[in-house]
């Protein structure tokens, strides 16, 4: 048996590319994530970061290349087969269901999961189990108090939080989470670095994370890869990916750019 078929999450990207009209927003990204890293992806705004999750987690058809989990080529595959194959996505907004409550929400993802292989008389013998998992789950993104409110109802950085729970109780092998703390205010940002954290400290997961803060990514990351111009300019070690010139002057801005010139 390969290492991969005994730890599944090993994610691949080749040459992979999107093309809008003439623009190429992802640009022959080749890149392997392992099980048990963390790796995240910085770039500029528009740099194709989101395009690259698109890609992997199926939302967008790839004009070329591969997407390959656990030695398999998903490419071809929809984004729902994905996610059964073991991708997971934070979820957008659009698949919350708005006028369910917030537990109601959680319980369905936990549901969702464990249909797979159980038939349903199996489900409703666990239904206590499923109440408590997914109390475990609102409790660790702060969101037990307001298990009955109607998920349309929370104000964003809330949505944010149920987003990342759904996420959770889906428990795939690779976790992507996109600007997860995005629009959240101050005391509400360390509940989902939390998570992250205690996700990425079980190393028996891949994590892909979009962040733009570079507090965060150096604490969190085993791996940086930049994206500019939908190409991939550097990959490895965060210390020396930040302190690499080209980064300094790309992405962080400390040495002159073009419009500058
Ligand atoms: N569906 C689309 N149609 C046309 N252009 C798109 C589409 N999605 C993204 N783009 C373009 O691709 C580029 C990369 O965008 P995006 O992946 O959102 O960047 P990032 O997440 O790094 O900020 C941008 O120029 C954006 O305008
Ligand atoms: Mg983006």
């Amino acid at each position: 048996m390969s290492d991969t078929a005994a730890r599944p999450g090993k994610l691949e990207t080749r040459d992979l590319t999107i093309r809008f009209g003439g623009h190429v927003a992802v640009n022959g990204v080749s890149c392997t994530f392992a099980p048990g890293t963390l790796t995240a992806i910085v770039g500029p705004n528009g740099a194709g970061k989101t395009t690259y999750f698109n890609l992997i987690s199926g939302q967008l058809k790839a004009s070329a290349g591969n997407v390959i989990l656990n030695g398999r080529d998903i490419t071809s595959l929809p984004a729902s087969a994905r996610t059964h194959a073991g991708l997971g996505r934070a979820f957008q907004l659009t698949s919350l269901f708005p006028n369910l409550s917030v537990m109601e929400n959680v319980r369905l993802a936990l549901q969702s999961r464990r249909q797979i292989g159980l038939d349903m008389w199996n489900v409703w013998s666990h239904h206590r189990d499923l109440i408590e998992r997914a109390e475990q789950l609102l409790d660790s993104v702060a969101l037990l108090s307001k298990r009955d409110v109607e998920a349309a109802a929370l104000p964003h950085g809330d949505q944010r939080k149920l987003e990342v729970g759904l996420l959770m109780a889906l428990d795939p092998d690779v976790y992507m989470f996109d600007e997860p703390t995005a629009g959240m205010s101050v005391d509400e940002v360390p509940v989902i670095l939390d998570l992250i954290r205690a996700l990425k400290a079980r190393r028996d997961k891949t994590i892909l994370l979009v962040e733009h803060k570079m507090d965060v990514v150096r604490e969190l990351a085993d791996r940086i890869i930049v994206l500019h111009n939908g190409t991939l300019m550097a990959d490895g070690d965060p210390e020396k990916v930040i302190a690499s010139p080209v980064v300094q002057q790309a992405y962080l801005g400390l040495a002159p750019v073009e419009e500058n010139a």
